[in-house]
């Protein structure tokens, strides 16, 4: 008797339920029943929109169909995260130079930065000895190149010759960094094993030494227009350790 009601009354639910089920359906298929009949299939759908409106905001969402638009935000919120975590250069030397100048070059990487510098070193060093103007001038700041070039053109009036093996670079270290206006200054310690020796033109030894190599420390500051394109960086002043 109580399961006999019972099946009545869950029958006559289901009923109703596909009674406006097919309402609202047809409602939305023939479109001629104006606003009332549609209105809840329209409500739903808004709910499930605010719905995953607010699903998104929390976990990001996932892409598909018209939420492309929003998509992109995640990815530009995982930009500026990456902005916000790539900066933290601990207490190296240089650290907070180093997270201005990021920001204001978001390719900079310091390790990239001291490999190309020791690739320099290697390229200036070579080329001054050889009194190779020509290498020297992309290279070098306006200054540092006019240093070079005269003491290229002073060895060559006296008839010398600098025979420069560059033995290898024990370490280079970036010791300070700096973001003037748009200019990035970066400051690099190397330390290098060199043969450095100045010929005269009957091939005698004016100053130092064949049989020696020498551990030589330089400290070189290297700039570059973050606001340019040009990715090169110039060498744009030299002096040895205090
Ligand atoms: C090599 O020697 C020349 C003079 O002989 C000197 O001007 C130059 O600074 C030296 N270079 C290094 C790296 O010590
Ligand atoms: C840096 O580069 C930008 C873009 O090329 C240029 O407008 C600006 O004058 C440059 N700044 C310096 C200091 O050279
Ligand atoms: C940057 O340096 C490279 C290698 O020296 C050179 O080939 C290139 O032309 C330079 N780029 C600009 C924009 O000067």
């Amino acid at each position: 008797m109580g399961t006999g009601l019972l099946d009545i009354i869950i029958l006559g639910a289901i009923a109703a339920f596909l009674v406006l089920r097919l309402r609202s359906v047809l409602g939305k298929r023939t479109g001629h029943q104006g606003g009332r009949e549609y209105d809840p299939f329209h409500q739903e759908q808004m709910r499930r929109r605010q719905e995953q409106a607010r699903g998104r905001g929390e976990q990001g969402g996932e892409p598909s169909g018209e939420e492309d638009k929003v998509v992109h935000l995640p990815d530009s919120r995982g930009d500026a995260g990456r902005e916000e975590a790539a900066p933290d250069y601990g207490d190296r030397p240089g650290a907070a130079g180093l997270t201005r100048i990021k920001l204001a070059d978001r390719e900079f990487d310091p390790d990239q930065f001291v490999q190309g510098a020791r690739a320099a070193f290697e390229m200036i060093v070579g080329a001054f000895a050889q009194g190779d103007a020509k290498t020297l001038r992309p290279l070098l700041s306006d200054d540092v190149y006019s240093d070079f070039a005269g003491a290229i053109e002073q060895r060559r009036e006296a008839g010398e010759r600098l025979e420069t093996t560059l033995v290898g670079i024990k370490s280079a270290d970036i010791v300070d960094a700096d973001l003037r206006g748009k200019t990035a200054f970066v400051t690099v310690k190397f330390v290098s094993e060199q043969v450095n020796v100045t010929y005269d033109e009957e091939g005698r030894v004016v100053d130092g030494d064949p049989s020696e190599v020498e551990t030589i420390t330089d400290i070189w500051t290297f700039a570059r227009n973050t606001s340019s394109r040009d990715p090169n960086w110039s060498l744009v002043a030299t002096a040895a350790p205090n």
